[in-house]
């Protein structure tokens, strides 16, 4: 049975940098007889245009049926001015919500090669590879009741509710530790159990799940706390867990300390390892269309999917490897620029990643 992966490009960069990532993936599934087929098909702004919504029904199917969705990015200026129901990034919330897709796997990985990147020290972050992984659809970004009301008094109250049940917190748990597994075997889990309730649940769920996985080695830590480990010492950290909004801020956090949004990919999963892969970057409107993107963090998010959802390490590692040896040959998108480099559009990076796997 070959294996399905839906490609979404999007819009302003995504098909630029989607068309690099499908060139490294094409030359592998070839190379390693991986068994893939590719099906595009059109969402957010793109989708918008031609069948006025973000999701056409027939978008959804296909992601439903595929094994893999390499999705590029959405929105920019032209839709701004539509209702929120149509906006472009409806489009992937929908998405992510259809399909379940509660594990949000962001790694922030600093390549040597572009330590001067990160705004600290090099001893700080030199070596830095963690993996966030973020509950993605529930707590309090979903929870009941919500909404802006006018009290009894007359005065206004905005209110959202922080709400996990236990199988959502096992589940994510579950997903973390076999991440943790594939990974150094060394998990944190981060909440706030000391002043909210639902996150003292979180913490004794974790620990409970922890006992089926005696080889992955489980901390827990406050949030606040672990804002301020992840800029002071973050090498501590391998694989952290945590609930939906906490994940939002402790992983754009993690991310800025490599310095780069073109270098770094993303993974949403279900339960069964199926997921949606995409770098973690937007559509850049301001660069769309010049060649100019960097397609790292799409090609890099190919191997995510490689890894995670078709059970192929070796071919994940021949990537990573590749864009590491493209790196070592100094070719630079400009975005990671710098003097000494040889600066390279888009395709020229894709290339880059190409020749290092055949070489
Ligand atoms: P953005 O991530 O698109 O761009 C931020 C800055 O980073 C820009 O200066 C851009 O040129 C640069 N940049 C981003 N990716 C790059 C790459 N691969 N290579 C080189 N430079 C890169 O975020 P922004 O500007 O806030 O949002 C633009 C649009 O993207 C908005 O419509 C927003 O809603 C949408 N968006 C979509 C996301 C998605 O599809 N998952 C995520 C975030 C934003
Ligand atoms: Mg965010």
């Amino acid at each position: 049975m070959p294996k399905k992966i839906a490609v979404l490009a999007g819009d302003g960069i995504g098909p630029e940098i989607v068309a690099e990532a499908i060139k490294v993936l094409s030359f592998l599934n070839t190379n390693m007889n991986l068994g893939l087929v590719f099906e595009n098909a059109l969402i957010g702004g793109a989708a918008y245009d031609a069948f006025g919504t973000p999701l056409p029904q027939t978008t959804l199917n296909l992601c439903k049926n595929a094994d893999a969705v390499l999705l590029g990015a959405v929105g920019g200026p032209k839709w701004e001015p539509l209702a929120h129901a149509v906006r472009p990034e409806r489009g992937l919330l929908g998405i992510r919500s259809e399909l379940n897709l509660f594990s949000n796997l962001r790694p922030a990985i600093l390549y040597p090669q572009l330590v001067d990147a990160s705004t600290l020290k090099p001893e700080v972050v030199s070596g830095l590879d963690i993996m966030i992984v973020r509950e993605l659809t529930g707590g309090i970004y979903f929870g009941q009741p919500r909404g802006v009301h006018v009290a009894e008094n007359g005065e206004k109250v905005g209110i959202n509710t922080k709400i996990y049940s236990e199988s959502e917190i096992r589940r994510i748990a579950h997903s973390a530790f076999k991440i943790a597994q594939k990974r150094h075997k060394k998990l944190c889990s981060v909440d706030k159990a000391n002043v909210l309730e639902v996150t003292e649940l979180w913490r004794s769920v974790m620990t409970e799940v922890g006992k089926e996985y005696p080889d992955v080695q489980l901390s827990h830590m406050y949030v606040d706390n672990a804002a301020m480990q992840l800029v002071r010492a973050p090498k501590q950290f391998d694989v952290i867990v945590t609930s939906n909004m906490f994940g939002d801020i402790l992983s754009d956090i993690a991310a800025m300390l490599t310095g780069s949004i073109g270098m770094l990919p993303s993974a949403s999963l279900d339960a069964n390892a199926k997921g949606m892969y995409e770098p973690i970057h937007g559509s850049a409107p301001d660069i769309a269309g010049q060649g100019i993107a960097n397609p790292l963090a799409t090609i890099l998010s190919v191997a995510m999917m490689l890894r995670y959802t078709f059970n192929q390490p070796e071919a994940a590692e021949r990537i990573e490897r590749a864009v590491n040896t493209a790196l070592d040959s100094k070719v630079r998108t400009a975005d990671i620029y710098s003097e000494g480099m040889i600066k390279v559009s888009t395709s020229g990076m894709g290339d880059a990643v190409l020749n290092a796997l055949k070489g």
